[in-house]
C-alpha cells in the first residue's frame, strides 16, 4: 500500500506518515522546508519537496503517480489569512483532485472539519471564510467519481493516543486528539471497501479498528 500525504509535516500528516511506516506501508508527502525532510527522513520517509501552492497540477500528478490513496490534511486556518486559506484548504484541494484523476490514482481521504465547529464562538471573518472554504471543499469532493472519503474531526489536541473513537455519518462535535485521528486515517486507508463516504469523527469509547469496520457494516 502506498499513500500520498498533501500536508505530511503538518501535525496530523506527520504522526499519519509514522504510523503507516509502522505498518510497513510505502509513504511519500509533499514538504516545503528542508528542515522538515530531515524529519521525515527520521521516520524513513523521503519525501517530495515542493510547494502546495506554487505546484501545478502536472507536476503533482507526476508526484501521486504509483500511490494508492491520497490523503489530505493540509490546512491554512491557524494562518489567519484568507488568501491562504483560499490556496490550501480550497485550491490546494482541486489541484490534488485533478492531480490525482491524471495520475490514475481514486482513492482520496479529505480531512475537513465538523459544520459546526466554532459556531456561536465570534472567532471572527477569517473563521467564517475557513469553514465555508472547507465546506465547498467537501461538495467538490463528493461531486467526483473518486473513491473519496471525507473525513470530519472535532477539535484537534496534542495529546497522546487513547485507540478509541466515535466515527459515523453524524457525531457530536467535541475533541479529539491528532494520534486517534491519524489512527483512525489509518485504518480507513486499509479498509478500501469504505467509499464514498462522509464521517464526523470525535472522542469516543470503541476501539478504532472496530469502528471503522462498523462503518461498512452499517
Ligand atoms: N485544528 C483543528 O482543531 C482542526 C479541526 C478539524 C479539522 N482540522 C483540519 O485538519 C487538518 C490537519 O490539521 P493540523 O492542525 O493537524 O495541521 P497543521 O499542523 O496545521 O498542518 C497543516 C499542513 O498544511 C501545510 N500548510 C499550512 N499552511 C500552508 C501554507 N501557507 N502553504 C503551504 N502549506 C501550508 C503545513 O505545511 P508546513 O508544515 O510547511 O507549514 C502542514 O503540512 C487540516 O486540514 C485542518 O484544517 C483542524
Amino acid at each position: 500500500m502506498k499513500t500520498f500525504i498533501v500536508g505530511i509535516s503538518g501535525e496530523t500528516g506527520f504522526r499519519l506518515a509514522r504510523l503507516l511506516k509502522q505498518r510497513g506501508d510505502e509513504v511519500d508527502g509533499l514538504y516545503r522546508r528542508a528542515e522538515q525532510g530531515e524529519r521525515l527522513r527520521s521516520i524513513g520517509v523521503a519525501g517530495t519537496h515542493g510547494d502546495l501552492v506554487r505546484i501545478d497540477e502536472a507536476k503533482l500528478a507526476a508526484h501521486f503517480s504509483g500511490s494508492d490513496v491520497i490523503v489530505f490534511t493540509a490546512g491554512a486556518g491557524e494562518s489567519g489569512s484568507d488568501a491562504m486559506i483560499d490556496a490550501i484548504d480550497g485550491d490546494g484541494v482541486s489541484k490534488s483532485i485533478v492531480a490525482a484523476r491524471r495520475a490514475g490514482v481514486k482513492r482520496f481521504i479529505l480531512v475537513s472539519v465538523f459544520p459546526e465547529a466554532g459556531r456561536q464562538q465570534g472567532w471572527g471573518e477569517s473563521f467564517e471564510h475557513y469553514m465555508a472554504v472547507k465546506k465547498r471543499a467537501d461538495v467538490e469532493l463528493s461531486r467526483t467519481e473518486l473513491d473519496w472519503v471525507i473525513l470530519r474531526p472535532s477539535s484537534l489536541n496534542n495529546e497522546s493516543g487513547v485507540g478509541t473513537i466515535s466515527l459515523g455519518p453524524a457525531e457530536f462535535h467535541t475533541d479529539i486528539r491528532r494520534d486517534d485521528v491519524a489512527a483512525t486515517i489509518a485504518e480507513l486507508i486499509h479498509t478500501p471497501a469504505l467509499r464514498r463516504r462522509i464521517l464526523e469523527l470525535t472522542e469516543g469509547a470503541m476501539p478504532i479498528e472496530r469502528a471503522v469496520r462498523m462503518q461498512i457494516e452499517g
